[in-house]
């Protein structure tokens, strides 16, 4: 269950497909140098859309879960 880190997610896939598309744009006009930097960012959103996911399995959805638990035993 990814409950809590779904919005953080959904921007850098959303920042995944940008970036994906501006490099493809950047080599079709032959911008092989700006390609270059635009993929480092890619992949520096790649990387933090994993380490969200990472996230989500072992400690974000885990303390939502023990939290909503706790909440309904008053
Ligand atoms: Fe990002």
């Amino acid at each position: 269950m990814q409950v809590l880190s779904q919005p953080p997610k959904k921007i850098e896939h959303y920042e995944i497909a940008s970036y994906g598309t501006l490099v493809a744009f950047a080599k079709i006009l032959g911008h092989d140098d700006v390609a270059a930097l635009l993929e480092e960012t890619l992949a520096e959103e790649k990387d933090a859309d994993l380490k969200l996911t990472d996230a989500a399995y072992n400690s974000i959805n885990l303390d939502a879960a023990g939290e909503d638990e706790s909440a309904g035993q008053a």
